[in-house]
């Protein structure tokens, strides 16, 4: 690796460019940027930019496209498939977004924000808070995540059920091609029917295509009325029904339906302090639920509690729970957020993150589970997250007692034959954590042929030197 003060002229382009302050060059300075926040992998680059303007990340662009440099766009580092991480070459520049975090425009009336890629997403949860407004997008990394890797990697969360996912979220966006020009379609419109919708393009992309810069995001009315409850159930098959009933009652009201399996409750107990768990003995299925309503409504909770007691008395759900104070919702939403922290802390495990048909899941979970243990003899399932939006978190820890070696050599014979499930059934591979590094094998495998072919053109036309993030999503 070429370490500080390279002479290598496209690192003096870089630095004259940016300036002190712009960038990062120095061992201590780069440690951050080396590794990818799940420790999947660790690379090497000579610099890490740091531009504060679009017109600089266009001016470090065309530095490397003329040196043919390839760039790794860089947000929060919360990516959990490798997107935001260099190889291990060590001739990649990490482009830094976070200094350009500022709000350009927050427009009351139009219920929109435009907001710069490195603003955190807590940060422009709280800026449209302050001005009455609302943005729903809402993930356990809300404090440290970036606007532009939430729109890079399509992020999902807890509300899509709701609301959607980060790119039904977008009007308008603001992309650094890979030859330096900028694509302004920083559009505030509801209503845009002039051509091809480019910006798309670009979401979802992980910087494979473009670096986005800042977008135009869709604010919402502020809920002012909240209803939270959790429910034991016996089965995936009966949290649908639940879910089916709840909606056919308040409608858009339900905002999250979050799956807890047993095992994630025991986990939780285990390890994380300070969450109290609702029931006595965890049944087989929990669910977490939120219903919001813009304007104040005291009714909200008496309803879902009649809801819930009318499911109890028929028999779909074995108990019930509704947070009857702001401390008893905050202890709900601590233990459904706390899941993965506790699987990290029980030791190894297996992760798939999938989606299917809402209706398909009880299915898909009674052939899964016999599946997994077929493969890993004893293994713990917990396959738990966003029900109502139909992805699961399909997360396997090991055996008691078994070692974590032999316990992550069974990773590939087990993720084929999840995602082989997966795919019989209709569902996706990668249902909001991206592809990154970690997944482009299995988008070769599962991607429908024409598809991948035309996004290898799309890559190729806009992409020709092969700059952009390159290894990551595709090949
Ligand atoms: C979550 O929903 O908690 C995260 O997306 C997934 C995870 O951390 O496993
Ligand atoms: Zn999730």
């Amino acid at each position: 690796m070429s370490t500080a003060r390279s002479t290598t002229p496209w690192l003096a382009e870089l630095r004259a460019l940016l300036g002190p302050g712009g960038y990062l060059d120095q061992p201590d300075e780069l440690e951050p940027f080396l590794g990818d926040w799940r420790h999947l992998y660790r690379g090497s680059t000579p610099m890490v930019a740091l531009p504060a303007t679009t017109a600089e990340v266009a001016g470090v662009v065309r530095v490397c496209a003329e040196h043919r440099v390839p760039i790794v766009p860089h947000g929060g580092n919360t990516s959990y498939c490798g997107g935001a991480t260099p190889r291990e070459s060590g001739v990649e520049l990490v482009l830094g977004l976070r200094r350009l975090n500022r709000i350009r425009e927050l427009d009351v009336d139009n219920y929109s924000v435009t907001a710069e890629a490195g603003c955190v997403l807590a940060r422009l949860q709280a800026a449209s808070e302050e001005a009455g407004r609302y943005f729903p997008m809402s993930l356990g990394s809300e404090g440290s995540c970036t606007i532009g890797g939430n729109l890079s990697t399509n992020a999902g969360g807890t509300a899509v059920l709701r609301y959607g996912m980060m790119r039904d979220l977008v009007l308008g966006l603001e992309v650094v091609l890979p030859d330096g020009r900028v694509l302004d379609q920083l559009r505030s419109l509801r209503k845009d029917n002039t051509g091809y919708d480019l910006k798309q393009l670009f979401i979802g992309a992980e910087g494979s295509l473009g670096v986005i810069t800042a977008a135009c995001l869709k604010l919402f009315p502020r809920p002012a009325a909240y209803a939270t409850a959790i429910a034991g159930l016996r089965s995936v098959a009966d949290a649908v029904t639940l879910l089916g009933r709840l909606r056919d009652a308040v409608g858009d009201a339900v905002v999250t339906f979050e799956l807890i399996p047993a095992g994630a409750m025991e986990l939780v107990a285990r390890h994380v302090e300070a969450v109290q768990l609702p029931f006595e003995a965890a049944p087989p299925c929990s669910v977490l639920m939120e219903l919001a309503l813009p304007a104040p409504d005291s009714d909200l909770a008496t309803r879902l509690e009649a809801l819930l007691e009318q499911a109890l008395l028929s028999g779909l759900l074995t108990d019930a729970v509704i947070a009857d104070s702001l401390a008893r919702r905050d202890n709900l939403w601590k233990l459904r957020e706390s899941i993965p922290e506790a699987q990290t802390r029980e030791g190894a495990s297996l992760k798939h993150d999938i989606s299917l048909p809402t209706s398909a899941l009880p299915g898909f979970m009674t052939d899964a589970a016999p599946l997994v243990d077929s493969i890993i003899p004893g293994a713990r399932l917990i396959a738990y997250g966003h029900l109502g939006d139909g992805n699961l978190h399909f997360n396997v820890s090991p055996p008691v007692g078994m070692e974590a070696t032999a316990f992550l050599e069974r990773g590939p014979a087990l993720k084929r034959a999840v995602h082989d499930l997966v795919a019989s059934r209709g569902g996706s591979f990668s249902a909001e954590h991206g592809i990154g590094r970690l997944k482009v094998g299995e988008l070769e495998r599962y991607e429908n042929p024409v598809a991948l072919s035309l996004m290898r053109q799309l890559k190729q036309s806009l992409d020709p030197l092969g700059i952009m993030n390159p290894g990551k999503v595709l090949a």
